[in-house]
């Protein structure tokens, strides 16, 4: 692992294997942590870098900035620090939110897209009360109430039942998160933009992979992002939720190297 500082704050950074650079950022309440189980296979097609966003994680957790923008903002500064002019940029759900904040401001250095059960418009007027009301419970003190209620979310019922322990990781993961954070991040997801304005412009590759049961970011809306991608190509994990990387790592590898290798040959 390394530190690099971006914009004032110390993040978590590794990295791994060699080809085209491809940078993964986790969604919430997460880490770097939930891409772990698909890295071995990964390493072998790209450069592989994850990160702790700010406040999660290895990294610091200052205690503002958790806009989309502001960890946009941090995305490119690791870029920056790694010298990575141009890279394939990942993201799994808040992670997705954040991409897509990366491709409206600094759309040069996107050499391609991968969304992973993410949503490009913002969140409807019942989305962003529940945002609230969230806020409204971990700020009153019930921090642990709003993660028993919210992370068995990020899992199809299958997979809670086939592999109990995923829970119990996720319980693990964002148990570590500060309620700053999840407070921070919850408001800067109910405030995040209508990224679909964006999406015919993005002329680079593009994959959007989703768990075809999964209840936040579901296959319809996963299916209308990629048709609106020039170039999006949808794939649909089956017999999995929200966090196909942990849910279905086998198949989540599988379709992001069948993707790295179609649009950047001869990087083996
Ligand atoms: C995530 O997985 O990052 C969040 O569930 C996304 C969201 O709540 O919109």
């Amino acid at each position: 692992m390394v530190r690099i500082a971006a914009n004032g704050v110390t993040l978590a950074v590794e990295e791994a294997g060699s080809g085209v650079p491809l940078l993964l950022v986790h969604g919430f309440p997460l880490s770097a942590q939930m891409w772990e189980p698909v890295l071995p296979a990964l390493v072998a097609a790209a450069r592989v870098i994850t990160l702790d966003l700010r406040g999660f994680g290895g990294s610091e957790a200052p205690p503002a900035g958790y806009t989309m923008e502001a960890l946009a903002e941090d995305v490119v500064a690791v870029a920056d620090a790694l010298g990575l002019q141009r890279f394939v940029l990942g993201g799994h759900s808040m992670g997705g939110y954040v991409a897509f904040r990366v491709a409206d401001r600094w759309p040069e250095r996107l050499a391609g897209l991968v969304v992973v059960d993410s949503r490009a418009e913002g969140d409807d007027e019942a989305g962003r009360q529940r945002r609230q009301q969230a806020i409204e419970r971990i700020l009153g003190g019930d921090r642990a109430g709003f993660l028993e209620e919210f992370l068995p979310n990020l899992l199809a019922p299958v997979s809670r039942k086939r592999a109990p322990r995923l829970l119990a990781e996720l319980r693990r993961i964002a148990g570590e998160v500060p309620a700053h954070v999840l407070v921070g991040c919850l408001a800067g997801m109910r405030d995040r933009p209508d990224s679909r304005p964006l999406l015919p412009g993005l002329r680079v590759p593009a994959l959007v992979l989703v768990g075809a049961e999964d209840a936040i970011t579901p296959p319809g809306t996963a299916r209308a992002m990629a048709e609106a991608l020039p170039r999006g190509r949808l794939v649909v994990v089956p017999e999995c939720g929200h966090t196909p990387p942990v849910e279905r790592p086998v198949a989540v590898a599988e379709a992001l190297l069948d993707f790295l290798r179609t649009q950047w040959p001869g990087h083996d």
